[in-house]
């Protein structure tokens, strides 16, 4: 508890991600990380794998960007270190332990920003129809660029839209159907790709598109997908990864999400 304390009053936080709770999100997903390592295993082969694969014919390896970095436990900072010189790691709050490291090293470098560029306005939304209209407004500007020899995605294209989700129910006082909700979860991820795709570099993403639910007998009672289109992206591979076996999130049910992983050059 106090060591949880400590790291939470200790990492250098922006007000925007004190305010969306995402230094609470960071630990707890640290925490998780402990628990459920071994059940995580073949998902963080799968990642790092395909980074190997993706690294391996890379007219050159200078730099690398990782976007939604977190804890990197899907390719962690040495296996960056191993093939690129400069690393940039973008996310809306970082670790305290990449803190420390990138004071200690000017080849590391932290980007703090929020890269659907919609929480600042989350506020100012009232209904689902202004959420529309900023996301249209999203459409015509540059979320993020960045340029490297490899620009990675890591699983967070479905967090995207959860808090814009969140604002505009709180705001109208219910719950969006599930169709409102897969329209705007497929215009944050396009939108993310987008932007990706516009980066300059390879690009290699870990997409979270599937979450699936299972009860004590293993038999699915739950599964939630929206439509993304990956146009332009060569798919590699799929894989389930078990985010909270049974008795982590809950006694009564599991939790895997489909994992799908694309490359584009
Ligand atoms: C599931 S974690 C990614 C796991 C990570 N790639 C790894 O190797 O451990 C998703 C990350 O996306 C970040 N994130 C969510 N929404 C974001 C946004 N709008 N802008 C930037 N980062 C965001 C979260 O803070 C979180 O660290």
């Amino acid at each position: 508890m106090i060591r949880e304390a400590l790291v939470f009053l200790l990492t250098p936080t922006t007000p925007l991600a004190k305010k969306y709770g995402f230094l609470y999100s960071s630990i707890a997903l640290q925490h998780r990380f402990e628990r459920c390592k071994k059940a995580w295993l073949p998902h963080l082969k799968n990642c790092q794998d395909l980074f190997l694969e993706t690294v391996q014919d890379l007219p050159r390896k200078k730099s690398v960007v990782v976007l939604g970095s977190a804890h990197l436990h899907e390719i962690p900072l040495h296996l960056l270190s191993e093939h690129f010189e400069d690393i940039t790691l973008v996310d809306v709050v970082h670790p305290l332990k990449h803190h420390r490291l990138a004071k200690r090293n000017s080849h590391l470098k932290l980007v703090t920003e929020d890269l659907s560029k919609s929480l600042e306005k989350l506020d100012k939304i009232n209904n689902l129809e202004e959420l529309h209209q900023l996301l249209q407004q999203l459409q015509d500007q540059n979320l993020f660029y960045f340029e490297a020899d490899l620009v990675i995605s890591g699983n967070l294209l479905s967090q995207l839209a959860l808090l814009p989700i969140e604002a505009v129910e709180r705001k109208i006082k219910r719950s969006l159907s599930l169709e409102e909700k897969d329209q705007i979860c497929t215009a944050f991820a396009e939108l993310h790709l987008k932007n990706l795709k516009n980066c300059k570099g390879r690009k290699l993403v870990y997409a979270d598109r599937k979450v699936i639910y299972r009860d004590t007998k293993g038999e699915v009672i739950y599964t939630g997908e929206y439509p993304v289109s990956f146009e332009g992206f060569t798919k590699l591979k799929e894989w389930i990864w078990q985010l909270a076996p049974l008795k982590e999130a809950s006694k009564d049910y599991s939790i895997e999400m489909k994992i799908e992983a694309y490359k584009k050059d």
